[in-house]
């Protein structure tokens, strides 16, 4: 058959995505196949998302029998994937992190560290020290919060106004970091490596004005590890190899395995002023999700893997 079959036109989904769309039914390793048989050697992984390819039968078994077990309770209780899981994180990390707040994508986790640096602010520096700073080329998503920190006209403009607050300063740039961060700001985000914004990396000069300048400050210092972070870059976080030292750190993408789960890993200064109901979700760190993330964590987090 030919490859014109395996495209899909007049699709159901709104005019956002291509207009014409390939079709794609099978995935085993690194390899994809449409309807007729083709196949593709795939270069985008799901946008970042499958870090250990396609046709896993070890996830594939961890989620059937935890689906066949326990689907979904919500957090108004706990499971056993979930505790594991977050208790695994935070075992391994290097960072100081008190919690783990587990939502659905990367810009839910982006969205709840901005909530957290706004609330932290509020209740240790006072009201209108809210402020928020993020990069030129930056990408965080596309909620209300998380747009509001990406600074691109094609993202942000159909959507205006925004959130209020937001400053944007250059990239790797300390003497306009050193003007423009000050006791005004209750947190900065930031890409280790800006993925979308033309893989630039962050200086070592640049994390160390951030940490100095934002511990100065009392500016909640968040890294936006979606992309950078479970061993993308040779270091479990990226965070690590420029020294950056942030107070949250958000993943995504390849946590589970290519099912939706993200995590915001926040501190004791930051848990220890939250009270119920404050943030949450219905979905984030469901059995499932997190039943597949702890084999997909165990794979990714040795040192042989990464090497
Ligand atoms: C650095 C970064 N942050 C946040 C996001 C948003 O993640 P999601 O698409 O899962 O909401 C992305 C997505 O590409 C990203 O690269």
């Amino acid at each position: 058959m030919k490859r014109q079959q395996a495209l899909v036109k007049d699709h159901p989904f709104p005019k956002q995505y291509a207009s014409e769309m390939l079709v794609i039914s099978r995935g085993r390793g690194v390899w994809l196949q449409d309807p007729t048989g083709r196949k593709y050697i795939d270069f985008a992984g799901g946008i970042a998302v499958n870090a250990l390819g396609y046709g896993r039968r070890d996830l594939a078994r961890t989620a059937f029998r935890q689906m066949t077990r326990l689907s979904h309770v919500s957090n108004l209780f706990a499971t056993e994937p979930a505790l594991q899981l977050a208790n695994r994180m935070l075992a391994d990390s290097p960072f100081p992190f008190a919690a783990v707040f587990f939502a659905n994508s990367g810009t839910e986790a982006n969205e709840a560290a901005l909530k957290y640096a706004r609330l932290h602010s509020l209740r240790t520096k006072g009201t209108g020290k809210d402020r928020l700073l993020c990069f030129a080329n930056a990408f965080h998503g596309r909620t209300m919060g998380a747009l509001s920190c990406t600074p691109s006209a094609k993202y942000q403009g159909p959507f205006l106004p925004l959130v209020p607050g937001v400053s944007v300063a250059p990239y790797n740039d300390v003497a306009a970091l050193e003007q423009t961060l000050t006791g005004e700001f209750a947190g900065v985000i930031v890409e280790v490596i800006q993925g979308e914004g033309g893989l630039a990396e962050m200086t070592p000069e640049f994390a160390r004005a951030l940490n100095t300048l934002c511990r100065k400050h009392g500016a909640v210092l968040i890294a936006d590890e979606v992309q950078t972070g479970l061993s993308r870059t040779g270091e479990f976080y990226a965070s690590r190899s420029v020294g950056l030292e942030p107070d949250i750190i958000t993943l995504a993408k390849p946590l589970a395995g290519g099912l939706p789960l993200s995590a915001a890993l926040i501190p004791a200064k930051i848990n220890d002023l939250l009270n119920v109901g404050e943030h949450g979700t219905t979905f984030g760190g469901g059995p499932v999700t997190t039943a597949v993330a702890l084999k997909v964590w165990d794979i990714i987090s040795k040192p042989a893997f990464i090497d």
